[in-house]
């Protein structure tokens, strides 16, 4: 009996202590995965490489580019005093290029007026608005007030249009007295002025969001505008409220032709979610805006009646700058890297949202319609340094392509060619050694371009944030895809088949992704070129 107690005894000390060795196992484990976490700082884990940040608080939309004297300038929505949205102010960057930028002071505060939401802002060459003093250009920056107090207390009508002039190269502006220059006619969503230089009819133009409409507008002074004709119903995307517009003219790449091109973000309805920017490509006569009758068979035979500038979630409320000189002569483009279902939980705390890289449009025919192509502006590639090149790489089963050793995987620029697809496909992945994996690629059965960051880091902060596979399909009908992968910290762009198709989201890994690799279910699976570029910005 005491035998069998002294067993027992003994068979209980050892099962304890071969628990308690695989809880401490398991302590360890854990212990070593934060310290692996803990030894990044938010600003070396998350903080970009490239993309825009402000140094801290909250950023939304980018507002009011215009090019002067080598500067590209960018306005932003932003909140200076905290890290969610609040109470909006114009954050101001420069920058020569549209790669590198330097934070500014402040450029616009709110007033007693309200708030200062998105807008625009141009070079009045010709002094159109009699702001100009000793010679000096005046730049005129259009913007909505959004009077909070109205809207805490309930009222519809909360939003305004109002222009400010700065004659000190947009770094200070001077609010007009004549405030507002447009009032509300009873609209409750009634924002984000966009202005552009209509040289074809020689007139300054203003698009509006109105609810699910846009307005547009003219003027000869920019202090008062006449409303011409609106543009919306029934046309388009109409799953949330319409927000930034853009409109401008385009050379159709190759011709002569000219037709008009309408960004409009719209919040909520994109196509994988949340928010996300349509087009719509036409003719303008001045006053008002007609879709091309074979653009429009195009969005009927869409999904959400809609085609995007960006089938990712993070490329939202993005414009176009002004006063790019006919010697440049791009359309230039950027937008806010965030989507409104998780932008203000993002696990960042010093600042929160980057920007898109600037990106260089063109209208291109396709069949009888058109399409805009998004390609990165190529001043990117001045910052190429070490490189990856490869003719022709046969993919096995998961086969890796670099690790950051050799190539840092978050700032990086990468061209790949498959040539003659036709077989199930193909997924890059980006992964680490906690076993974060972001996923990117093509199903060739479904001609389905993918993103899939389920499992790319944390994701907890949101139930959206990774809810789902985004997916876009492919429209060009070339054997050949071509794709440009550009890579930050926390952000990737894909710009397929010439930027036909463009996917950008952002992700947050627990440390930064370490290996490229490339899957295939095809045993004979070949990619024709790639070449990886590191971006260097020291
Ligand atoms: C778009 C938007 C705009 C508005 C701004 C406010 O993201 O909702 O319509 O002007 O943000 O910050």
């Amino acid at each position: 009996m005491k035998n069998l107690k002294s067993i027992i005894l003994i068979l209980i000390t050892m099962v304890t202590s071969f628990l308690i060795g695989c809880k401490d196992k398991n302590q360890n484990d854990q212990n070593e995965a934060q310290v692996a976490v803990k030894s990044y700082s938010e600003e070396d884990l998350y903080r970009p490489n490239f993309h825009f940040t402000p140094k801290k608080g909250w950023m939304n939309d980018p507002n009011g580019m215009f090019y002067k004297d080598g500067y590209f300038h960018l306005y932003f929505q932003h909140y200076p005093d905290g890290n969610t949205w609040g109470p909006m102010h114009w954050g101001h960057a420069i920058s020569t290029d549209m790669v590198t930028w330097k934070e500014m002071p402040i450029a616009i505060y709110p007033d007693e007026k309200g708030y200062i939401f998105s807008g625009s802002a141009i070079v009045d060459v010709n002094n159109n608005s009699g702001f100009s003093k000793d010679g000096i250009e005046p730049i005129i920056a259009m913007f909505t007030y959004h009077d909070m107090d109205a809207e805490k207390s309930g009222k519809l009508v909360t939003q305004t249009q109002a222009i400010a002039y700065s004659l000190d190269e947009g770094q200070t502006f001077t609010k007009y007295e004549g405030n507002p220059v447009i009032k509300n006619p009873g609209i409750k969503d009634f924002r984000d002025p966009k202005m552009v230089w209509d040289s074809i009819h020689e007139k300054w133009l203003m698009v509006l969001a109105a609810g699910q409409k846009i307005m547009f507008y003219s003027s000869s002074n920019l202090k008062d505008w006449k409303l011409e004709s609106d543009f919306g119903d029934g046309i388009g995307g109409h799953g949330g409220v319409w927000e930034c517009p853009d409109f401008f003219p385009m050379v159709v790449q190759g011709t002569d032709e000219i037709k008009w091109v309408l960004l409009v973000s719209i919040n909520p309805g994109g196509p994988n979610s949340g928010s996300a920017t349509q087009y719509f490509v036409g003719d303008f006569d001045g006053k008002q805006f007609k879709i091309d009758p074979s653009f429009e068979d195009d969005l009927n035979s869409t999904e959400h009646k809609s085609i995007w500038i960006d089938y990712g979630r993070d490329n939202y409320a993005g414009v176009t700058w002004a006063n790019i000189p006919d010697s440049n002569g791009r359309k230039l483009f950027m937008g806010w890297m965030s989507n409104w279902e998780y932008a203000n939980v993002v696990p960042t705390e010093t600042w929160r949202s980057a920007m898109t890289v600037a990106r260089q449009i063109e209208l291109q025919k396709v069949n009888s319609s058109y399409r805009l192509l998004f390609q990165p502006v190529k001043e990117l590639t001045n910052y190429r340094s070490t490189k990856f090149k490869k003719e022709s790489i046969a993919i096995n089963g998961d086969t890796k392509i670099i690790d950051s050793k050799a190539i840092d995987l978050a700032s990086t620029e990468i061209n790949f060619k498959i040539s003659d697809l036709k077989n199930s496909g193909f997924a890059f992945k980006l992964t680490n050694k906690q076993g974060d994996t972001l996923a990117f690629g093509y199903n060739h059965s479904d001609k389905n371009f993918f993103v899939d960051r389920r499992k790319s880091g944390k994701t907890e902060f949101s139930e959206k944030f990774a809810d789902r596979v985004s997916i876009a399909k492919r429209t060009s009908l070339n054997a050949d895809l071509h794709g440009t992968i550009i890579l930050d910290k926390t952000s990737i762009e894909l710009f397929f088949d010439n930027g036909e198709t463009v996917m950008t989201e952002i992700f947050f890994p627990n440390t930064p992704y370490d290996k490229l690799s490339v899957e295939s279910k095809d045993k004979e699976f070949i990619i024709a070129n790639i070449e990886v570029n590191k971006l260097n910005f020291n």
